[in-house]
């Protein structure tokens, strides 16, 4: 089986920042890169300070804090990747965009490492054909925040072949994972069950009642750790927007139409709390 000593992670939002982070952790060599040098700066300095409050409150020595310090680093280029055994690809939730860094990734890197998407909602499937390595590509879907959430849904597309399966369980194993086996349908096994609920919250949001006792009924009813809409904030409005287009477009039932209210939020430049202003404003 192909030994995975470095990741490549692509995108250095919060969820490619979260991954690196738990990479570098677990004793992978890592390389971090985004399209967009600001977003890789903060994404770096993020896993910094997420890696020193770690450090602070003792869940973590110091010795292992500078290790995984070292093991990371910021890349200058995609063609730094050439080395990577794994690349994990969490860019922004949309197929052409994915499938176009894909097609660059396969020109670069060498042809026996392995292809991961972090997408939350696209086809496995599709996006390992657009991969140039369909057998070595698979879906390895973190969670939100990646250091703190324990799941990984992991995704066969099609093509898939058992040693790429193989390799991304025992890494996902090392970095502390629990993995669950999701089928490639669009939002998997999490997002088809939450995503639906969000929205279901934003048209109670839309119909008048107040964003405090949507998410106070959930907290204190249901237990969940934070509001739907807290949530939503959390995720990124425009992620959300974009998982809900992807289920009503793919499986062709309204009940997953994206609320009004929500396309008007995108539209306004509210992504949540990585814009400052969602359904609540962040300082
Ligand atoms: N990165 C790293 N660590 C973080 C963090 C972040 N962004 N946010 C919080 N933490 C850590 C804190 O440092 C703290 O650690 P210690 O216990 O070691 O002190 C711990 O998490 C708890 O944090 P807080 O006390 O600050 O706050 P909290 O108890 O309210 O927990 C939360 C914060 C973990 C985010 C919690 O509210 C939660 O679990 N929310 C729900 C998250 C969720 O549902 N995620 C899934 C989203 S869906 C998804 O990811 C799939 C998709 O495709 C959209
Ligand atoms: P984000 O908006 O925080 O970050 C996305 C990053 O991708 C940005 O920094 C952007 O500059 C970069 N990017 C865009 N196009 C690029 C390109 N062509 N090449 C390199 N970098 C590029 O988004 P996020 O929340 O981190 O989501 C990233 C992926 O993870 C998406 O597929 C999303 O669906 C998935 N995901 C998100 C969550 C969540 O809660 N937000 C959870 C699980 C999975």
């Amino acid at each position: 089986m192909a030994r995975i000593e470095t990741i490549g992670v692509v995108g250095a939002g919060q969820m490619g920042a979260g991954i690196a982070q738990v990479s570098a952790q677990s004793g992978y060599q890592t390389l971090l890169w985004d399209a967009n040098g600001a977003a890789l700066e903060s994404g770096t300095a993020s896993i910094r300070s997420q890696i020193q409050k770690m450090k602070e409150k003792g869940k973590i020595t110091d010795k292992d804090a500078a290790s995984a310090l070292d093991r990371l680093k910021a890349a200058g280029s995609l063609s730094e990747f050439a080395k990577a055994d794994l690349v994990i690809e969490a860019i922004v939730e949309k197929f052409e965009v994915k499938a176009a860094l894909l097609g660059e990734l396969s020109n670069l890197v060498q042809p026996d490492a392995i292809f991961a998407s972090n997408t939350s909602s696209i086809s496995i499937t599709r996006l390992a054909a657009a991969s140039g390595r369909p057998e070595r590509f698979i879906g390895m879907h973190f969670m939100n925040p990646v250091p703190v959430m324990k799941l990984l849904e992991i995704i066969r597309g099609l093509q898939t072949s058992q040693e790429t399966y193989e390799a991304s369980s025992q890494v996902a194993e090392r970095m502390g994972k629990t993995c669950v086996l999701a089928i490639d349908s669009p939002g998997f096994i999490v997002n088809r069950i939450l995503v639906p609920m969000v929205n279901e919250a934003i048209f109670l949001l839309q119909e008048g009642v107040r964003p405090e006792d949507i998410d106070n009924a959930m907290k204190l009813g249901t237990n969940q750790p934070m509001g739907p809409l807290a949530l939503a904030d959390f995720v990124g409005l425009d992620t959300l927007l974009f998982i809900l287009q992807i289920l009503h477009r793919e499986l062709g039932d309204d009940k997953y139409r994206p609320c009004p209210l929500l396309i008007k939020y995108v539209e306004a430049g509210w992504h949540g709390k990585k814009t400052g202003r969602g359904f609540y404003t962040y300082s």
